[in-house]
């Protein structure tokens, strides 16, 4: 199966929560869970915390990741954090395009090209997050909107980077709404977007690359989502927030 040739990767996103001492806390309960798994472990944090979730994790098998990141290397962008900064402090991974930045903080398709290329530019793992809302699902359109993400997010960036990105299919109208997408529902976006990557790349490449579901998966749903062929992780807003849950998703994705 080429389930096995990828990466099975379980990220958390928690989003604007925690502070440093909850990151703490919340790293020691889930080190003796993620130990010993299979399964990469990553914990996308806020920046004020993500030092601290550095240092949590030394030694460990969990790797820290940021929620987003600027696509240009220094200068007058006020607010604004760099991959070489990320570098610097110890994170591995990026969050880019999350559907709530391109809802709140006008993200568009061209500016997550940026920074995907930026962040690989630097040697960040970018996971790119693509998906439909709930009217275009209902339009019928869900796979002409994702293969246009995909597209051109894409865009300009060779095959040898395309096999490092990660890439989450958050269908949007799932995102923090207790509605999961069908197993079938997953499967299908997630096979239509590698299948989209094999038409860039060709199938070797397209069947390296891990992609995600995203979307209320949680400690109750995560093994059938994961169980699908082409569905090789999760990335997990409300249920990465509890080490428990968090290990009951880890442990599923393990199995
Ligand atoms: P929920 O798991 O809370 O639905 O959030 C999903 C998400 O947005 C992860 O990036």
């Amino acid at each position: 199966m080429n389930k096995q040739l990828r990466k099975a990767i379980i990220a958390g996103n928690w989003k604007m929560n925690k502070n440093r001492a909850e990151a703490e806390l919340f790293i020691n309960e889930l080190k003796p869970i993620a130990a010993d798994k299979n399964c990469e472990v990553v914990v996308c944090v806020p920046f004020t915390s993500l030092a601290t979730a550095v240092e949590a994790v030394g030694g460990t098998n969990i790797k820290v990741g940021a929620q987003n990141v600027h696509f240009e290397a220094s200068g007058a962008f006020t607010g604004e954090i760099s991959v070489a900064m990320l570098k610097d402090i110890g994170a591995e991974y990026v969050i880019i395009g999350h559907s709530e930045r391109r809802q709140y903080f006008g993200e568009t398709d061209e500016t997550v090209n940026k920074r995907t290329k930026a962040a690989l530019a630097g040697g960040l793992i970018p996971i790119v997050c693509v998906g439909e809302h709930l009217w275009e699902r209902q339009a019928n359109i869900t796979e002409e909107v994702v293969s246009r993400q995909i597209k051109l997010a894409f865009a300009g960036i060779d095959a040898a980077d395309a096999a490092k990105i990660v890439i989450a299919y958050e269908p949007v109208w799932a995102i923090g709404t207790g509605l999961t997408a069908s197993n079938e529902q997953a499967q299908e976006a997630c096979k239509l977007i590698r299948d989209r990557l094999s038409g860039l790349y060709g199938k070797p490449v397209a069947d390296s690359i891990t992609i995600q579901y995203g979307g209320s998966m949680n400690a109750g749903n995560a093994a059938e989502l994961l169980a699908k062929e082409d569905v090789d992780g999760g990335l997990i807003g409300g249920a990465s927030l509890k080490a428990a849950d968090f290990g009951t998703i880890i442990d599923a994705a393990n199995n």
